[in-house]
């Protein structure tokens, strides 16, 4: 088994700059040059460095080209499996509180995913969407250095939130998320080992991982009043604190008198995993791509890798790890 490479394959050039294609024909050419690699479930695009789904592409060119951030835009950046659904569901609650108390939050009706639309998404129906009548908290899969212009520019106001968690736990959750989203009648049950050498290799969405997180977390350290980097495992351990600290970050901060009504745990206790997955929205609700919401509840524990990966993936992921994070001051937490 070829698990050597946490990162891009070497010879997959990850320089291309290319222009948004004005129509279908330019975009198929497009599609045509950009070499490929079967993922779990799906092929992939090589683009800029990263493992595109084909069904984000499109968006994908859109979002670079068009989007405008206002200053007012927060945007929740994750790789898919991270806890988006969970940061989704905290920054709705947190920015929306004085519109919106807990006894009638759209989030009883509808999924995280509906009230928090990935750009990816939203420019994928439409190239140009007026994003006047949108969401303020909007979200996205794409890495750091692929973000458009605009919401990188040190005149923008608008803030990043990133979610980050360790990678086995990604990889644990990714393979389970694809198992259930299998249709049977074309696909087999992907095996843990097969998934595990994809993953490995970066051929994942929005892969490889280590890039995708190095990314945020480089940009969080050079510009810490612009993104906030924060990790699954921490906000598990202390979800309180992080309430507070989100609410600070995004410019609504907690104030004393709310502080004392414990409205900061009635958040957390709001958007815990037990709370979210039983909501109207959850249970039987569908999210823009189609997907069943309550695909996006497991079991949402930190830890779960111990119960499925081999003691040599552990090995291995141990060792990537270090190789690749070590310098960067970025530590993770496995239970
Ligand atoms: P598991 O598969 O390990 O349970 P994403 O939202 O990025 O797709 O990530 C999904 C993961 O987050 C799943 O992990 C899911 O169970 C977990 N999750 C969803 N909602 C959560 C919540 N409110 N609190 C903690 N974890 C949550």
């Amino acid at each position: 088994m070829e698990t050597s490479e946490f990162s891009s394959k070497n010879n997959v050039s990850t320089s291309q700059e290319v222009e948004e294609p004005c129509d279908d024909e330019m975009f198929q050419e497009l599609v045509e040059t950009l070499p490929k690699a079967k993922g779990y479930n799906r092929s992939y695009y090589f683009y800029q460095g990263f493992w595109c789904p084909p069904s984000y592409f499109r968006g994908l060119l859109s979002f670079q080209k068009h989007f405008q951030a206002f200053d007012t835009h927060i945007i929740l950046a994750t790789l898919p499996k991270s806890g988006t659904t969970w940061l989704k569901a905290l920054t709705f609650s947190i920015a929306n509180r004085h519109k919106f108390s807990l006894q009638d939050t759209p989030l009883l009706n509808f999924g995280p995913h509906n009230l928090v639309p990935f750009l990816e998404k939203l420019y994928s129906e439409n190239p140009c969407p007026n994003l006047e009548n949108c969401s303020r908290i909007l979200s996205t899969h794409t890495p750091y250095a692929s973000l458009p212009p605009s919401i990188k520019d040190e005149n923008s106001k608008c803030k990043i939130v990133y979610v980050c968690r360790n990678p086995m736990d990604v990889f644990v959750s990714h393979w389970h998320f694809v198992g259930k989203l299998r249709r049977p009648e074309y696909m087999e049950q992907l095996s843990i080992d097969e998934g595990f050498e994809m993953f490995c290799q970066g051929i994942h969405g929005f892969g490889p991982y280590s890039d995708h997180v190095l990314g945020y977390w480089k940009a969080s350290q050079t510009n810490p009043n612009k993104i906030l980097f924060l990790k699954y495992e921490d906000l598990k351990e202390d979800i309180v604190f992080h309430v507070k600290e989100l609410g600070k970050f995004l410019g609504f901060p907690f104030s004393k008198e709310e502080e004392d009504q414990g409205v900061v745990e009635e958040i957390a206790k709001f958007c815990s995993f037990d709370n979210l997955k039983e909501m109207e929205g959850n249970k039987n609700g569908k999210s823009p791509s189609g997907f069943p919401n309550s695909v996006f509840f497991r079991n949402g524990v930190v830890g779960d890798w111990s119960n499925f990966l081999k003691p040599s993936m552990v090995e291995h992921f141990v060792k990537l790890i270090q190789e690749k994070f070590d310098q960067s001051g970025l530590t993770f937490k496995f239970s």
